[in-house]
């Protein structure tokens, strides 16, 4: 077992056998490496669904599908997939959520040379790259998130958006209600501070005239998307992929014609992906 860093500055290659029943002591590792670096790249010569699973599982509960198994998904291009076509810009699966996804796992069950890249961009190491007068800005702040409507939309529409949402689960719900604010400082379940905003779900900083938010947002995303703070995974065969979804962003570049199937896991104390993929069908995009 060891890792090294990745050709990036964030994220670590773990070398270790996945094969075989990962004991508790080497589960510990890997959940100390994930604590430290969020992202975590393993290259395999292959994988069984359950050892993708195993491997997932040390990081927290696997999301259960609607008969009470594990979810497994994919991510593809030659099959039904569980995430919408084209670019994906960055973003955090289910910002909008009260539970964000907690870690994503993707496994290159079969990616041609070629295939589009994921991309990565760490919301950790921003909160420290971002300069001492831009973090007292957003101390104390909160920023809102919205599934259905990005920041292409009018700026009269993004500053009508309030954090008045019917709770998940409330009667009178629906997706229009999947939005949320929350602090821009916030942290992951192990305490982990990070900056959270993204490109695709924030809608506005609250509290604040629209034109100084999208400006506020702007200087924000200018260091999130810095080179330097954004790793691209090119996929091989047997890579196994888990990230941290609270302090890691990804991303989608507009998507290459090879072949390209991830094997999804998630992990997470609810089963958001349930809802996703059942408002996604209904409406055409997944
Ligand atoms: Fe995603």
């Amino acid at each position: 077992m060891q890792s090294r860093d990745l050709p990036a500055a964030f994220g670590q290659e773990v070398l270790i056998d996945l094969t075989r029943p990962i004991e508790p002591a080497a589960q510990a590792w890997l959940a100390g490496l994930m604590r430290a670096h969020g992202l975590l790249v393993f290259p395999t010569t292959g994988l069984t669904a359950d050892q993708q699973r195993a491997a997932t599982a040390c990081f927290g509960r696997i999301m259960r599908n609607l008969e009470g198994g594990p979810l497994e998904n994919y991510v593809s291009n030659q099959r039904q997939s569980s995430a919408p076509d084209g670019e994906l810009i960055f973003h955090y699966d289910y910002a909008y959520d009260r539970n964000p996804t907690e870690f994503i796992s993707l496994y290159g069950e079969e990616t041609a040379p070629g295939a589009t890249p994921t991309r990565f961009a760490s919301s950790a190491r921003a909160l420290d790259l971002v300069p001492a007068t831009l973090r007292a800005a957003i101390e104390k702040r909160h920023a809102l998130h919205a599934c259905f409507m990005d920041r292409a939309a009018p700026a009269a529409a993004r500053a009508a958006a309030m954090d008045d949402a019917i709770p998940r689960g409330q009667p009178g719900w629906s997706s229009a209600d999947w939005r949320i604010a929350r602090p821009l400082i916030w942290q992951n379940r192990a305490g982990v501070p990070c900056l959270y905003a993204c490109l695709q779900h924030t809608l506005r900083v609250l509290d604040m005239d629209i034109a100084d938010s999208d400006a506020l947002l702007a200087q924000l995303f200018d260091t999130l998307y810095r080179a330097d703070n954004v790793y691209e995974h090119q996929w091989r065969p047997g890579d196994l992929v888990i990230w941290d979804n609270r302090t890691i962003q990804h991303a989608r570049p507009t998507p290459a014609a090879p072949t390209r199937t991830l094997r999804r896991f998630e992990v997470c104390e609810e089963d958001l992906t349930n809802l996703y993929l059942a408002i996604g069908r209904a409406n055409g995009y997944v």
